[in-house]
């Protein structure tokens, strides 16, 4: 039997592609720190598991192919109190964010149309693309700069008659980065003026620390072009019920998609039953997750500041970072930290940083590290990488 040159051409995550090095450390009676994978360990509320407990039908059917009613409405009213209003047929589930993105980008592209990223970006953005015949074209935004936008003539100039869509992710994963109002009126006038399709990964909306999220879906006009990738995996810890959803008032970009979606039947509809219930969870359960995360991210940025030679871009939301390292090969020493070293037993898995680049060359010295651990747990993950850094046969010698 051949493989496709198609799957054999897809690019690996970056953020799972260590796991087997991982598991050999595990396997040698090594403790591992999970930085590479934003699994939190925050309790799922129990309205989940209570609601799939209460299913008391005899047979598990399938559901409808947009979704079970009960989410769909969930999902309504949730947009409703972001300022943000669909109707039911404008929304449909998904398997998770991950299926939302895929749906979008074949939703909007033809094989050999472009999608415009800021890099450093979602690494599996690109798995999604190259299954597609999708390229990804990247503008680069830049640590020293906080990853701020360029000016809107560098974003113009990577505009081609293949582009399709611009795809930006707010809060930023791997970079941490919340878009200022100015940034998004800047991708805004692009994606009208190319009439471009503008799906915005906004997952980890309500974890921005300090200030007020503000969404795209509340900025008047751009109603044709906007897609609206979301997800239950962050929101309330349930990153393993796969479900997700994708908003759009494009009639026809909704009815299109629809095929697919019957295609695919249905998404799990237990899942589906227990995540309608998880939005009945009392808003107090986000607000304390934000309080938890606002810690994580302080106590993080306090240890990663006490080694020498690591620099990082301070995070506003979501809750990874990026942080540049003095070592030869991000991804060697990520393995060396995996199969070579440990302290007292212990050691840090994270995820190298050139995977979430399209650039050839950025990022070697790069890692994203993502603080889904509790404080105590981060503070002893970062003193390890430290302590890695001073042994690493690959380290920079720092001035
Ligand atoms: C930016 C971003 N988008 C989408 C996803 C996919 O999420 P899901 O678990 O809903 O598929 C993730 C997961 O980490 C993510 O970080």
């Amino acid at each position: 039997m051949n493989v496709s040159e198609r799957i054999s051409n897809v690019f690996a995550s970056p953020i799972r592609k260590l796991s087997p090095y991982a598991a050999a450390a595990k396997a040698a009676g090594k403790k591992v720190y999970h930085l590479n994978i934003g699994q939190p360990d925050i309790q799922t509320p129990p309205a989940f598991l209570e609601a799939i407990r209460a299913f008391d039908d005899s047979v598990i059917a399938y559901g409808d192919s947009r979704g079970d009613a009960r989410l769909l409405n969930a999902i309504q009213k949730y947009y409703h109190d972001w300022g943000m209003d669909f109707d039911i047929n404008e929304i449909t589930i998904t398997a998770g964010g991950s299926e939302a993105l895929l749906i979008a980008m074949m939703g909007v592209c033809d094989p050999g149309d472009e999608i415009l990223v800021f890099e450093p970006f979602y690494a599996n953005y690109l798995s999604f693309a190259n299954v597609l015949g999708v390229n990804m074209k990247a503008v680069t935004t830049k640590a020293e700069k906080g990853y701020e936008l360029p000016g809107e003539a560098a974003v113009e100039a990577c505009i081609t008659p293949r582009t399709k869509a611009i795809l930006i992710t707010n809060p930023g994963n791997p970079t941490g980065r919340v878009l200022t109002s100015d940034e998004m009126e800047l991708v805004a006038r692009v994606v009208k003026r190319h009439d471009l399709a503008l799906i915005v990964d906004e997952v980890y909306r309500e974890f921005v620390y300090g200030f007020p999220f503000r969404s795209f879906g509340v900025m008047p006009g751009l109603e044709d072009n906007l897609i609206v990738v979301d997800s239950l995996s962050k929101r309330y810890s349930a990153c393993g019920a796969r479900i997700g959803a994708l908003l759009s008032h494009n009639a026809d970009f909704n009815e299109q998609i629809m095929k697919y979606c019957q295609a695919r039947l249905c998404c799990p509809e237990l899942e589906q039953i227990g995540a309608a219930a998880l939005y009945s969870t009392p808003r107090q359960y986000l607000a304390d997750v934000n309080d938890e995360y606002r810690r994580r991210r302080d106590t993080l940025e306090k240890a990663l500041s006490k080694l020498p030679g690591v620099t990082f871009s301070s995070p506003q939301g979501a809750f990874y970072t990026m942080i540049k390292m003095p070592v030869d090969s991000a991804e060697k020493f990520a393995i060396w930290m995996l199969e070579q070293f440990d302290s007292h037993g212990e050691t840090v898995m994270f995820a190298p940083g050139d995977g979430f680049y399209l650039t050839p060359g950025l990022g070697t010295d790069e890692a994203r590290l993502a603080y889904v651990l509790n404080c105590a747990d981060l503070e002893r993950a970062i003193a390890i990488i430290g302590e890695g850094l001073k042994a690493y046969p690959g380290a920079k010698i720092i001035a």
